[in-house]
């Protein structure tokens, strides 16, 4: 097991599980909005209700489920530890500084801190809702399920709460922005002719993703005003 601790304790071990963790999230989040999507293609609400229900009984899901959670943590706990060990040797933070840095890579950690507030209070009004039995039951069918889309209804249906979710989105594209080439970059893929094609495609991922997300809040109030 020495090459999990060396991974573990290396500065390339902790940049490499920090850039993978990152990609995991980044395909968790392309899957979560197409999900999402569904709270406003179908006002009716079944639509996401039955793939709410669906995804929490499938087992596999849950698998995937505890992985997202384990990563999740696994990518804070790497960066505090990258941070930390940074600030020491250097006094300075971990991303890097110089003429040519951006201000999403010298705020990383200000702004993943944000993410962290914002995944808070997401999965205490949502998720933790979910999955500990408040839900009210709705019928289609015959067939019973949580109305999940009722508490996202209702949540939307609050200003401040709408406005939080816009400018976390606005303040996750710049995570995004940095973070994706960056982890590309971490994992060596340096190349002539791909490395400008993945800046490109970050580029436009950390804008149209959050962007998509902030519109499920914001048309969902307007639906309620
Ligand atoms: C408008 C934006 C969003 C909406 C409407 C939304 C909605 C939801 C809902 C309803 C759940 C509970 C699902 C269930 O228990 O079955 C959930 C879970 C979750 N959300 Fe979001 N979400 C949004 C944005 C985000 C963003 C931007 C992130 C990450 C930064 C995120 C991370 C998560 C995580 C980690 C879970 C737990 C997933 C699991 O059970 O494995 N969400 N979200």
């Amino acid at each position: 097991m020495s090459w999990l601790t060396d991974t573990l304790t290396s500065t390339l071990g902790r940049k490499v599980i920090m850039s993978l963790t990152g990609l995991f999230l980044i395909l968790f989040l392309v899957v979560h909005l197409a999900g999402n999507l569904q709270l406003i293609t179908d006002p009716t609400g079944e639509a996401f209700n039955v793939y709410a229900h669906t995804m929490a009984n499938n087992p596999l899901i849950q698998v995937v489920s505890i992985g997202n959670f384990f990563f999740i943590l696994l990518h804070i706990i790497t960066s505090i530890m990258l941070t930390m060990k940074n600030k020491k040797a250097r006094g300075v933070n971990y991303s890097v500084g110089g003429k040519s840095s951006t201000w999403a890579s010298r705020n990383m950690g200000a702004l993943g801190t944000v993410i962290l507030i914002f995944l808070v209070v997401h999965l205490k009004g949502f998720w933790f809702k979910s999955k500990s039995g408040q839900l009210e039951m709705i019928e289609y069918g015959g067939v019973e399920y949580g109305d999940l889309y009722g508490v996202v209804n209702a949540a939307y249906s609050n200003i401040w709460y709408t406005l939080f979710y816009v400018v976390c989105m606005g303040l996750m594209a710049f995570h995004l922005s940095h973070g994706f080439q960056s982890a590309f970059q971490t994992l060596g893929l340096n190349h002539k002719k791909y490395t400008p094609i993945i800046k490109g495609v970050g580029k436009v991922f950390s804008i149209v993703i959050p962007i998509a997300f902030a519109i499920i809040p914001i048309w969902m109030f307007a639906q309620n005003a």
